[in-house]
């Protein structure tokens, strides 16, 4: 299915030229282009890139304009090997990337082919309200053969996503990155390349849909969900975080039947080229639904730089686990080979998600390989600090919210605060607050939680922690974030478990006049 993966010539419009970008070949080969100090042509800087200044620079911006058209519609994709009806944006999974730069003002045109509602929601990006693509609190869903015009000023740089806010639409082919440049990169790299992960059923096993109600009827225990973890009164016999269980026992409860990166599965895996010593920025999104991914490149070590898009002091690990919805830069010094990319489903018995990266001669990995730097140091959130530019303002709280997650009913219902969507209790807070969210895990999963609208900084430890706009709260575990309340609107707040947050697991942050 060629559609599938034709280069997407469209999307790299020529404001963009200042750097060559992936493209995918029709065999998946990826060609990588110069370098990111290949021009010293900046674009102005934006008027404004703080993101605790969103408000003010959602009027502001640099004045420039990326335009795109985005079809969603009912596609056939090749996922290498296997040929799919799903979902998608323009044609392919992932959908054609949306590039600009810090400041500039993004103006999409959602064009709904699908036979149902649906929105985009972008997400981590602090924009106004009204564009953020919530149906019901932000928005109206957008009706089949209806159009939406998307049109916000992405204030700070980072590795982004978009993909729908209704239903489990997420866990069709729905998702596209967004990413968003610096104009005044301070890291070094060579080259970049953006890794989608995604766990895939649809158009091959059980729909998204049939999946939810299997869920809603059945809770966690049954109906060939799970990985046989379960007790049988839907109970998860999970245990706590640690070990080589980072994430507990139960990390997920849809069996899938195919692990992709770029939109391939592992057979016939995308190639990335590359010459040894060029230094690679991966930005690593896990567009998945219910499964996390624990991520190596086989011969060589992660230098992070950015976690869901906010810098941190460069730290050398050798693995790290990434929830869903989250987002990893790492920078890696190529070596000379064939090289593994693999993303392990955390806690599922499911064979890798797999790229390769190739800079020299060499016999291909078997598909099985199993790169040791999976069991090497795998990072932790309390491993990394954010950059002096990224770092939160120290601040005591103003305004302290509990935000509890609950499994009810066997995983049939997953609550927040003891109440599902509809009839939750939203968390209110006032503009210019410092807020501080006690994110508590009364459950026997972990929750990747993600919030609307704010990029939160972890909160503890002496210093001001991470920013992050999702974050993996681990079984029974409390975690405090901090954010400032410098963007009105009504925001979400819930689980990136799609399948939890469409069971309840969602709560609002709704600023009071
Ligand atoms: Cu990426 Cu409300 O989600
Ligand atoms: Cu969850």
């Amino acid at each position: 299915m060629p559609a599938a993966h034709s280069s997407p010539s469209t999307l790299h419009g020529k404001d963009l030229g200042r750097r060559r970008f992936l493209q995918l070949g029709a065999g998946g080969l990826v060609v990588i282009g110069a370098g990111a100090f290949a021009s010293t042509q900046l674009i102005g800087r934006p008027a404004s890139v703080s993101p605790d200044s969103a408000a003010q620079s959602l009027r502001g911006g640099n004045g420039k304009i990326v335009r795109r058209e985005l079809r969603a519609a009912p596609t056939t994709v090749d996922l290498g090997g296997r040929i799919v009806p799903t979902w998608t944006y323009g044609g392919t999974v992932p959908g054609p990337e949306i590039r600009a730069t810090a400041g500039d003002e993004l103006r999409i045109r959602l064009l709904n082919e699908l036979p149902a509602p649906t929105t985009v929601h972008w997400h981590g990006i602090a924009l106004p309200t009204d564009m953020d693509g919530v149906p019901g609190l932000s928005q109206e869903e957008v009706a089949p053969a209806g159009s939406f015009d998307y049109e916000f000023v992405v204030p700070h740089p980072g590795t982004y996503w978009f993909h729908p806010h209704v239903g489990v639409q997420l866990d069709t082919g729905l998702q596209a990155p967004l990413i968003v440049e610096d104009p005044t990169e301070p890291g070094k790299y060579d080259e970049e390349v953006v890794l989608v992960l995604d766990d895939w059923t649809d158009g091959w096993g059980d729909s998204p849909d049939a999946i939810l109600q299997q869920m809603a009827r059945d809770g966690m225990g049954d109906g060939g969900m799970g990985d046989g973890e379960m007790g049988g009164d839907g109970m998860s016999m999970g245990g706590m975080a640690g070990g080589d269980q980072p994430l507990g026992a139960d990390a997920g409860d849809v069996t899938y039947l195919g692990h992709l990166i770029n939109g391939r599965l592992p057979a016939d895996p995308v190639t990335i080229e590359s010459t040894p010593g060029r230094r690679i920025r991966f930005r690593v999104i896990n567009a998945g639904a219910d499964t996390a991914y624990r991520v190596a490149i086989g011969g060589h070590r992660l230098t992070v730089t950015h976690t869901d898009g906010f810098g941190v002091t460069p730290l050398e690990v050798d693995t790290l686990v990434i929830g869903m919805g989250e987002r990893y830069d790492v920078v890696v010094t190529a070596g000379d080979g064939v090289f593994p990319i693999v993303a392990v489903p955390e806690g599922k018995d499911a064979a890798p998600a797999r790229a390769l990266l190739r800079t020299g001669s060499g016999r291909t990995p078997p598909a099985d390989t199993r790169p040791t730097e999976l069991d090497g140091h795998l990072l932790a959130y309390t491993d990394l600090t954010p950059t002096e530019a990224d770092a939160l303002a120290p601040k005591g709280p103003d305004r302290e919210l509990d935000v509890s997650l609950q499994m009810v009913n066997g995983g049939r219902q997953w609550f927040i605060n003891g109440a599902g969507f509809g009839d939750h209790e939203p968390l209110e807070i006032s503009e210019g607050e410092r807020v501080r969210l006690h994110l508590k895990n009364q459950s026997m999963m972990f929750h990747p939680m993600h919030v609307h609208g704010h990029t939160f900084a972890l909160a503890g430890r002496g210093g001001p922690g991470i920013r992050k706009d999702t974050v993996n709260v681990l079984p029974m575990q409390t975690l405090a974030v901090d954010l400032q309340a410098d963007n009105p609107g009504q925001w979400a707040v819930h689980c990136h478990n799609i399948y939890h947050a469409e069971l309840g697991m969602t709560t609002v942050l709704s600023y009071l006049e």
